[in-house]
Formats: C-alpha cells, structure tokens, sequence
C-alpha cells in the first residue's frame, strides 16, 4: 500500500460539494451570454480611439524596458455605467525581449500608488528556463514615425524584427526592419481600458447578480481590455476549447451576424452544441495567425479570469479615422478579461512551426506518455463490476481486437468517495488489477475534485482537520502500480453554482478571489494528481492522467479529452479541429470519447468514428451510463472486422506515433497537424479541418456523412500521395476523388519513411520486441527520409540518454540508418534486440533483383509484391524481406538492378 499525499499550495478548497452526475441537455439560459456580462457588454460596446493613454517615463531599467502609462488630465474617460468614478492613477508597463523573437508586455497596476490590493499574476505556467531565456536590453533608439510629433522607442528583436513603442497615443507593435511591414500590433484602435481596484465607500454597490446568484465584486469592476491586430493573416486559429471550425469566423463587424465573442471560462457544458463560440471546460488564451505574406504569428495572454475575444471582420471600423501606416491585409481582435494583469507574449514566427516551438519555449512541451497511453482505451459509465470487467477483457482477445486500459467511472467507488472501492461490486481490486496487468493491460480510475461531506471518510476528516484541502488520496488502499487517474468535473463544477461553477467571489487561499484564477483551477488539480502519481512510483515512471479541464502548460502533466459530446455526426466532424486547435495550442495528447458520450450512435456512425480517432493522440471509447452497450463485437462480423482493422492499423502504427510524441517532447510541434502546419504556402489548406496531418507523413481524411461510398480529398504541395491501403499514387496540388466504403482515405506522403509492427498482439507490452517494417515513400527524385524513436515506453531514463533514435534516408537506391541520439547515455542505457523484418518501397519503378547490406556485407533478395493486409487495387511494390537489421545499429543497404549495378532513380506514376 503507498499512500500518496498532495497538498497544493496554492488553491485550498474551501467550499465543499457533494457530487452527483446528472444529465440534462444543454441549457443555453444556465450561463451568461455577453449582454449579461457586464465587463464584456461595456468592452464591446466602446468605439476605436476609446482609450486616450501616453507612454511616459520610458525608461531601460535592469534590462527591461518600463514606462508609466496616463490618462492625460484634460481627458475625462467614458464614464461607463457602473464606475462612475474611474481611478486614473498611471500604469506601470514594462517590456521584455526573450531568445526566438518573443516579446512580453506587462501592464498592472502601480504598486506605488498602494492599490487595495495584488492583482492575481498567474504563478507556476512560464517555465523557469524561459525566464533564463531573457535578453538584456541595453539601450533603445528613438525615432518619430510618419510625422507624428510623439516620439517612438524601438527595440531590437531578433532576426530582423523589432518591437516599437509609441508614446501618444500609446500603442505597441512588431515589425520587419527595412520593409517596415507590421506583424502584430497592441492598441493600434485605442480600446485599451483597465479598471483599477478600489475601495468600496459608503453607497458604493458593486453587486453584480446572474439568475438567484449574486457577486459581491468587493474591489469594484476590475476589468481589462485592449484590441491585437494580427497583419498578413488571411485566418486566425487557437483559442480553445470552443466547438466550432478550426480557422475562427468572425463575431462582430459588418458583413457579419454578430454572434457572442468566443468565451474562455472553463465550464461543464452537458451535451454541447458544435458551431458555437461558447467556451468549453478548458481555455487557452493564445491565438495563432496564418496567411500567405507574413506566414504565422501568435499572441497568448496569461491570464486566468474569464475571457471573451471578438475577432472582427474587415471595415469593422470604419466610422473611425485610424490610418494604419500600410495597407498590409490584417485581422483585428478585441481581448476582454474579468480580472488579473496584462502578462503577454508576441511570437513573431514566421513559420507555423516557429510559433509552436516559441509558444513551447514559454509554456512547456508535452510530457513524453507511456508508451500502452498511446494505444486503445476502453471505458464506460460504468463497467459495473470485476465479473464484468473480467468479461470485456476476455472479449477483446476473443475477437483479436488489441487494447491497453479499461477504465472505471465513478460507480467503482464507494459511494461517491474517491480512492475507495465499492467493495461489494469490487471486492478485490488489487487482483482484478493484477490480472489485467498479466496481459500488459493497465486500469484507470476516476478521481473528482469533489469530497464528500461525511464524517467517517479519512479524506474529508483529515482535510476539515487540518483546515485544507487534500488535492489526492492518503492510504489509497486497492491500488496497484498499473492503476491510473482519470481527472473529471475539474472546471470545477459544481451542479448549484452560478453557471455550474464556483462563484467568483469564493476566496482561495492566500485571498485570491476565485474570478482571479478560475480558468486555472482544474490545471492545478491535474498537476497535484499527476505529483501524486509520480510520487507513488518514487518518481520513476511517467504519470498518466487524463484531465477533462485544461489551461496553458496542462501539457507537462498529461491528457485532455473533448468531455462530454453526443452520438451524432456533426460531433465526429468537430472532434477533429477541436483537437487540432488543442495540438497548435500545446496540448497535443487529446482526443474525444469515440462513438459520442450522450446518445446511441449508429453502427456507421460508430465504425467511422473508430476510423477517424485511430488516428488522432489520445484514443479512448467511451459511453454514458444510459447508453446501450457499444463495445466493438456488439454491432455484427463485418462491423467488428471494420472496427478490429481500425484499431489495428492505429498499433502497427504506434512506433510512428511514439516517434512523434519524442518530437512533440522536445519541440512543441503536435503530433497531429492542420494540413497548414505542413504546406503553409498552399492556401488551400488554409481552411481545411476535415483533414489533418499525423506528422509530416500521413494525410489523413475524415468521412462525416452516412453512406459514403468515395470522397474527394485535396492533397496538397507538389508531392506524389500513396494509399495507405493500396500503394496506390495520386497526384498533389488538387482534388482527388478516392474510394472511401471500408476504411476512411488515408495517405503516405512521398519523401517520407514510416517505422511500423505489423503483427498482431493484444497489447502494446507484447509488441515490445516485435520486429518493424519500413515503409518508404519516394519523392519524383527518388528520395526519402524519416525517424524512429525507442526508449523504455515507461521510465524517466530517457531523459539521461536511454532511448534509441534513428534516421533513415533513401537516396541513390540505397537505404541508410544514421544514429540521432546526441550523447552517449549517462546511466542507464536502453537496449533493443528488435530488427527490420520487412522494407517496402513505394514509388520505385525500375526493378532491383537484389540489395546488398553493409556492414554484414550480406545479400539479400528483392520481390516484387502486394502491400501487405487490406483489400483493393494492388499495385506492385517493392519488398525487401528480412533484411535483419537491428534498428539499434548503423547500417546501409544499396538496392542492385543486377548484381553489383548500382539502381537508379525511382519515379511516382500519377
Ligand atoms: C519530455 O517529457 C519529459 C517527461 O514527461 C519531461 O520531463 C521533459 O521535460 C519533456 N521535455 C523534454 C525536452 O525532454
């Protein structure tokens, strides 16, 4: 038995809940819209040039740059309706370069001017290292811009761009040196507003009431406010979690029908509706632009109030008389938050993979998973009991169908108290556990953050006792090391809040009002559990912890899903650039519940969705209570065969996979991709979320309709694409009508290489020493190349160097593998005995008879043969079988047309 003991320091609970699931349907009255919303309303309704701010006392002070920012006297500011009396005590901003062309902007309040109190600074997101990443401004160079009398302080940047202040009116930006073309802008439309804290007087009532709840709002509006305008955008992507499109429609502005502004309040929403700029139960304040000039930049408020951004359609303000000093196509967006300071960061990209790997560099990359999280997980409300359990473990071998972890919901418990069993359903959970775990299989178990209030539970005892809240379990007993945590209803919700929330005016501890960081709630709840988990196996293994709330850095501590979506098609449509905009936003580890939470989906509807999130990072089927069982066998042979294949085609694929999840460790760059992550020049791509990218090599095509028998699918960029099913070679640059009845349209983009295990096993534990097979794409020059990561699958040993890396290039007809890792190991090293048991080529048109492998100086011989697996078209493929390579070593082997001819270029047939 270990006990596992987490304290946070920061967010003691001190309002306690009982917890009950209940359903209901989505229930647009339960929350605020922006009308209701006073700060939003008042934002939203300010005209451009609202804010008449100056830049004074601009000075470089310990290596920042900090000015005062005032309201000139003779300014008498809008008086808006519940603050008739606006405090106008300056600002204090101050500006930091950072290495990779970051920028900070911080604005708060002047601690000299002894405000009532701290406004909240959201602590424990930006990295530690990035902080080291600081640049030293020595000095800043003046200059007056188009004949303004105000004088502006620019700053160097990096790379040939610079940061620009201007002093009146107030406004900061990023531009090329030379060109002058701008690439973000802060304040450009003058709606910058700030509401300082105040103290309340005699008369002063600040109540601010949404349907029987009331706030008090102690410290008055304390709003902040500004517009960002993003140049050489044609879109604007990020932001989550809304379930809508991946590019983000306008909200306001002409030409358009106002909708409400896209809402980051961590929320739990029952059966959400798609095409809504409603916020979800996660937030992420970071944008990303993209277009065809500039290419990509991005903007991320660190701020953990609630939020509501406008993005406004061209002419939006036109009644205004800003000129901007270009004519550079733009998009505008207007950023309103409740509470806390302005602490921003300017990524100036210019690639997509820049702004991925910048944002990273602030807020973390991903947490490498075990490698048995990468594969299938089966879960519903609820497996009842440990016969049943018993039961669906044993169906999955009888119909060949590989997985890794069955979950329990919340009736595993006894009644409702977390890290307890129901010892009647589940009288022995450590054997139960252990019994799946001789099959490699693993368990989770969910843990919300609500305690039951009753006197004999150990947990609620020792927290009232102590007067904190216990964020984890103590003396957790039924638990074994293959057991993990699931984190749910972490927004938090809570079922008689207002909105189903916590009210805002709840204290935590250190007198942080719960508006200040209630966007960060679940994210410290996710970081306590998975310390927790850590700690029980002495910090050696890597946690697994899927948490259905998220804020900026979540990904360093685990997995989110998309919560709870319905059993229809519009909702498999939405999974994907829900998950999309979670990957471009940090959070790659992410699916959706396969098959819909709510509701029954039909078959086809539950084939196809097996098909599509095979695909995408985190693959889990799951079910509501109410719903008819769903697991795989359940639907008739030729749907369990389709299904079977889905989930098959994801293993033989986990080596890739896994070698994308390294790349997303080290990077930032997601695992899954918009297809303008990798053809940022092809405007096609731009706007199309029914498609994505696993890694640079897989072009992935979703079906979101009943019936389809074919589908048209763009493949972008000059690239030859080869079906994965077939090997059959389709032209890029245009729309290709392809068959799509048993499988979805799924292709390998030529120049790529592919590490696969293509037999099949029950879990990922038995795959472990299975051999691989590459799978080479060539490109019109007969040229390819990829990347094959191995480490332990569970272990920190990685970080000490215990992992094989390779490269692999086809150039010439000859096959390298090149070693990446980049020193020898310190401590523990990782072995693998495992081989190369098959090569495939694709796209090779002259006809080698044999190949010669180096250093074995062994030949082999060459077939001409089918793909393997599937149905279809076959056209001939080049196999080399049992080369025998161990991937650990260095090796070549040239491909002959006859014995000792060296083989030439290959070419794709379209
Ligand atoms: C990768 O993942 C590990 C384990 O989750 C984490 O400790 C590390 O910081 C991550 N990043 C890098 C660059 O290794």
């Amino acid at each position: 038995m270990k006990s596992v003991v987490v304290l946070h320091h920061l967010l003691c609970l001190l309002l306690l809940f009982s917890h009950l699931k209940s359903v209901s349907s989505w229930k647009k009255e339960e929350f605020r819209n922006c009308d209701q919303t006073p700060f939003c309303k008042r934002a939203r309704s300010r005209k451009p040039q609202h804010c008449k701010l100056t830049a004074t006392d601009v000075v470089v002070d310990n290596g920042d740059l900090t000015a005062k920012l005032i309201t000139p006297n003779n300014f008498q500011q809008n008086l808006d309706e519940d603050s008739s009396e606006i405090a106008s005590k300056p600002l204090i901003l101050s500006l930091s370069v950072y290495q990779n062309g970051i920028l900070r902007l911080k604005i708060d309040e002047d601690p000299s001017q002894n405000p009532p109190k701290k406004r909240f600074e959201v602590p424990d997101v930006v990295l530690p290292e990035f902080e080291s990443k600081k640049l030293w401004l020595q000095r800043h160079t003046k200059e007056v811009i188009n004949g303004d009398s105000a004088e502006s302080f620019v700053v160097y940047l990096f790379d040939g761009y610079e940061a620009v202040i201007r002093s009146d009116p107030f406004e900061v930006f990023v531009r090329e040196q030379g060109s002058g073309n701008r690439v973000l802008s802060f304040n450009t439309h003058g709606l910058f507003d700030f509401e300082q804290l105040r103290v309340k007087k005699e008369g002063d009532n600040w109540e601010e009431r949404f349907r029987s709840h009331t706030d008090s709002r102690p410290y008055g509006p304390q709003s902040i406010s500004f517009d960002m305008s993003f140049y050489g955008a044609d879109f604007v992507y990020g932001i989550p979690e809304h379930a809508t499109t991946l590019s983000l429609k306008p909200t306001n502005g002409p030409g358009v029908e106002q909708s409400e502004p896209y809402r980051l309040f961590n929320l739990d929403v029952f059966e959400y509706i798609t095409d809504s700029p409603f916020g979800l139960y996660g937030s992420i304040p970071f944008m990303l632009s993209h277009g065809k000039s500039h290419g990509t930049s991005g903007f991320f408020w660190l701020n953990a109030a609630e939020m509501q951004i406008d993005v406004l359609a061209p002419g939006w303000d036109a009644e205004s008389s800003i000129s901007l000093p270009s004519d550079q196509k733009r998009i505008d967006t207007l950023w309103m938050s409740e509470a806390g300071i302005i602490d921003s960061f300017f990524f100036i990209g210019p690639k997509p993979k820049d702004v991925a790997k910048q944002y990273a560099s602030v807020t973390g990359t991903s947490a490498m998973p075990q490698l048995f999280a990468t594969g299938y997980h089966q879960c519903r409300w609820n497996y009842r009991d440990e016969e049943d359990v018993k039961n669906v473990d044993s169906k999955f071998d009888e119909h060949d169908i590989p997985y890794d972890v069955l979950w329990l919901d919340i009736e595993h418990t006894n009644g409702k108290r977390y890290f307890t069993w129901d010892r009647v359903l589940f009288p022995n959970p450590e054997e139960m556990q252990k019994d799946l775990a001789s099959r490699g299989r693993k368990m989770v178990t969910i843990v919300d953050p609500h305690i039951k209030r009753d006197e004999g539970y150990h947990i609620h005892k020792e927290a009232s006792k102590n007067g904190y809240y216990v964020k984890d379990a103590t003396e957790y007993s039924g638990s074994t090391p293959s057991l993990y945590i699931w984190n749910d209803m972490n927004e938090p919700s809570v079922f008689n809040g207002p909105e189903v929330t916590m009210p805002r005016d709840a204290l935590h501890y250190g007198n942080i009002e719960h508006r200040e960081l209630h966007n960060a709630y679940g994210y410290y709840f996710h970081m306590a559990t998975s310390d927790g988990l850590l700690k029980r196996e002495g910090g050696k293994d890597r946690p697994f912890v899927l948490s259905r709330a998220f804020f900026p850095g979540t990904q360093r501590y685990g997995t989110v899903w998309t919560g709870d979506n319905t059993a229809e098609w519009e909702q498999l449509r939405v999974s994907v650039p829900m998950i999309l905009t979670l990957g471009i936003t940090g959070i790659t580890f992410s699916g959706a519940d396969v098959g819909g939470f709510f509701g029954n989906p039909d078959t086809e509807l539950l084939v196809r969705w097996y098909q599509v999130a095979a695909y995408l990072p985190f693959f889990r089927g799951h079910a509501h209570h109410d719903t008819k069982r769903r697991e795989p066998w359940l639907f008739g042979d030729r749907n369990t065969e389709l299904m079977r294949e889905a989930i098959r085609v994801r293993y033989t694929l986990l080596p890739y996979f896994y070698t994308l999840f390294r790349e997303a460790n080290v990077s930032g760059v997601p695992v899954v991709r918009p297809l303008w992550m990798e053809f940022p020049n092809d405007e096609a791509t731009f706007n199309n979320d029914e498609a994505f990218m696993v890694g640079n090599a897989l072009l992935v095509q979703g079906i979101y309709t009943e019936n389809a028998k074919d589908a048209s699918v763009y493949l972008p960029g000059d690239e030859t694409w080869y079906d994965l099913r077939s090997g059959t070679a389709y032209k890029g640059g245009k729309t290709q009508k392809v068959e799509a009845s048993g499988a979805i349209p799924v292709f390998q983009r030529s120049g790529t290489i592919i590490p696969r295990k293509d037999r099949f096993r029950r879990s990922t534990v038995q795959m472990e020493n299975d051999p691989y097979t590459l799978v080479i794409a060539l490109d019109s020059s007969g040229e390819a190349e990829g990347e094959l990561y191995i480490d332990d699958g569970k272990s920190y040993d990685f970080k000490n160097g215990a992992y094989i890396h390779r490269r692999f290039l086809f150039s010439n007809g000859k096959l390298t593998s090149v070693n990446l890792a980049t020193s020898a190991s310190v401590g523990p090293t990782f072995l693998s005995d495992c081989t190369i048991e098959r090569i495939i080529l694709l796209g090779q048109t002259s006809k080698p008879k044999s190949a010669r492998i180096e250093p074995a100086n062994r030949v082999t011989e060459v077939e001409l043969g089918p793909i393997q697996t599937r149905t279809g078209v076959r056209p001939s493929v080049l196999t080399i079988r049992k080369p025998n390579v161990k991937v650990s070593e260095d090796w070549s082997i040239q491909l002959f047309l006859k014995k000792g001819t060296s083989n030439g270029r290959g070419k794709a047939k379209a």
